[in-house]
């Protein structure tokens, strides 16, 4: 890639073009949730520096540089190559006021100030997997993947999905699939896939969906897919998300400037209670004890809520059913 390519300007050169494995890209786009909700909450004013940390297929982004325009700017960032090459495409006529950078949320506070974004208006957070990934059948995140599981949404770091199914003892699958996908058959999924993987190993997403719809009883009506929780659990597992979204919430603390906004959209309850707990304890002044006449504790607050969390209209689930549980909600930093 020569140097004067927009790509390579726009990403300091950190993108991969394409599918990380070299497996063919599905374009079948992905629709951003509550966008104008999010851009009303961020409020992003022209001039304003705006971080996306969750670039996807950058369609919260572009609306908000649209919303910040002449001259906004947005640092995007995403733990996916290929999310940022093609944000990068998607965002080229914005030009030098788009940085993007292929991280992991839960380095912004380095990554950030690195990139020219040390004090910022505004952070947003749209976790989970886009429906590029989806429909990647070669990186195994959806159901009907042929690949070999992988749901690494950063593919050159940590284990595929396929070795933790390799290796893990059945008690620690079982635990995973309880604490990361609240998984009612968590026990019975996990000592099928040890009895399975004793004379056929365990190595697509279709193999694995196949495994848990025959090991868990045939409910009566089902929304879902049986699998659902379990592929939840295996993603949230691979990628260590709770870990990210925690280091992700404390570093945008230090990146806001006061009256700065930071918006999360998440979609399971794992994810909202940690983002729950995070706004109403940094809102929180004081934590001394009623008991204790004079304040010893020192705290202020750092974040004002604003207001209860969102949901989807019933006319945007209808058009994107993908959004049906997103659960926004926003905050401002106040000064110490
Ligand atoms: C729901 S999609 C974002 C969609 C995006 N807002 C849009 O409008 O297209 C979530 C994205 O966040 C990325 N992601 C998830 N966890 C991450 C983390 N800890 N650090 C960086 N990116 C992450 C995924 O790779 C995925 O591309």
């Amino acid at each position: 890639m020569s140097s004067k390519d927009p790509l390579d300007e726009m990403t300091g050169g950190n993108a991969a073009v394409g599918s990380p494995e070299g497996g063919a890209e599905v374009e079948v786009g992905h629709l951003p949730v509550m966008v104008d909700e999010v851009v009303e909450t961020l409020a992003p004013g022209s001039g304003s520096l705006q971080i996306d940390a969750t670039l996807g297929g950058a369609g919260h982004a572009e609306r908000v540089l649209d919303a910040s325009s002449p001259d906004g700017r947005l640092l995007g960032l995403d733990a996916d190559g290929a999310a940022i090459a093609r944000s990068a495409r998607r965002l080229a006529r914005f030009g030098d006021r788009v940085v993007l950078r292929q991280t992991n949320f839960g380095e912004m506070a380095e990554v950030a100030p690195a990139a020219g974004f040390g004090r910022v208006d505004g952070i947003l957070m749209d976790l989970g997997l886009s429906s590029y990934q989806l429909s990647d059948v070669e990186r195994g995140f959806g159901f009907r993947a042929g690949g070999r599981l992988d749901m690494r949404f950063d593919t050159s770091r940590g284990r595929p999905a396929a070795d933790l199914l390799a290796t893990m003892a059945a008690d620690e699958l079982a635990a995973l699939f309880r604490r990361y996908g609240e998984e009612p058959f968590a026990g019975r999924i996990a000592r099928t896939i040890v009895e399975t993987r004793r004379h056929t190993p365990v190595e697509t997403a279709e193999q694995l969906a196949a495994l848990v719809e025959r090991a868990v009883p045939a409910p009566k009506a089902r929304r879902t897919h049986p699998a659902t929780r379990v592929f939840q659990a295996m993603r949230i597992a691979v990628n260590d998300e709770l870990v990210a979204l925690e280091a992700g919430l404390a570093a945008s603390l230090l990146l806001l400037r006061p009256g700065g906004r930071l918006v999360v959209l998440s979609y399971h309850s794992l994810e909202d209670r940690i983002v729950k707990r995070f706004i109403a304890s940094e809102q929180r002044g004081c934590i001394c004890p009623p008991e204790v006449p004079i304040c010893v504790c020192g705290r202020s607050p750092n974040l004002r809520s604003l207001g209860k969390s969102r949901t989807p209209s019933a006319k945007e689930v209808t058009a994107n059913p993908r959004s049906r549980s997103a659960r926004l909600r926003g905050a401002e930093r106040v000064a110490a």
